[in-house]
């Protein structure tokens, strides 16, 4: 079967597909996927879709990384699902890897993944520290709790005796988000 990879601005055509593919993996309301579909540009943010002749088949997001000039946030990988398993992934990622290099120039791919780490690894991704595509490095949100002379964290806040917000739930089964990144 021939595919193809091309950016999604070029080909309007497949909006309405495209937004059903991710639609089906992750729900969000049409007309939010469709405006996030249409930023599709020659600069960042870039849609890059798969093709199996003309159908669509697979997609995946180019996104800015505010503090990296030379590397890009890939996201929303998706390959519709009676085509996994068939190779069709790695060719997506692949050319859009090609595309980052020699299109737009860069010289770095990030990305984040919660259970398909080993999809990763195998197109030759590391682990790597936090980025964050909102702003600068997150290395670390939490700030560090007070601690009162014995050594017991205080359960009021310095200013004004208010007492903490309870903890959040933990939630079972949510898989850690692990951030990895490839050189190109
Ligand atoms: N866990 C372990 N290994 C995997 C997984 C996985 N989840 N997915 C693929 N692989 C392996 C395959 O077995 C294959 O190994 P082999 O070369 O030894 O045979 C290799 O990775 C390549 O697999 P492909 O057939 O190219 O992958 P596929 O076309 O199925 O696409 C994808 C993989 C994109 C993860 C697909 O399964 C999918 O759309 N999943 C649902 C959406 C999703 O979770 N997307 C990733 C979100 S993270 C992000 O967007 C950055």
């Amino acid at each position: 079967m021939a595919l193809s990879v091309l950016p999604l601005h070029k080909h309007q055509e497949y909006l309405n597909d495209c937004c059903d593919l991710i639609n089906d993996e992750w729900k969000r309301s049409k007309t939010a996927r469709l405006h996030s579909l249409q930023n599709s540009c020659d600069n960042l943010p870039t849609s890059l879709i798969l093709l199996e002749e003309k159908k669509l088949v697979g997609h995946l997001k180019l996104s800015v990384i505010p503090s990296k000039k030379n590397a890009c946030f890939v996201e929303s990988v998706v390959i519709e699902r009676s085509h996994r398993g068939k190779g069709y992934g790695t060719v997506l990622m692949k050319e859009a890897e090609a595309y980052c290099k020699l299109t737009l120039g860069l010289d770095t791919v990030y990305l984040s993944t919660r259970g398909q780490e080993e999809f990763y690894v195998k197109l030759g991704y590391i682990e790597c520290m936090p980025v964050s595509i909102y702003g600068n490095y997150v290395f670390s949100n939490a700030a560090p709790l007070p601690v009162s002379d014995n050594n017991s964290i205080i359960k009021t806040c310095v200013t004004g005796n208010i007492p903490l917000p309870p903890p959040l739930p933990i939630f079972k089964n949510v898989k850690e988000k692990i951030f990895m990144k490839k050189a190109l």
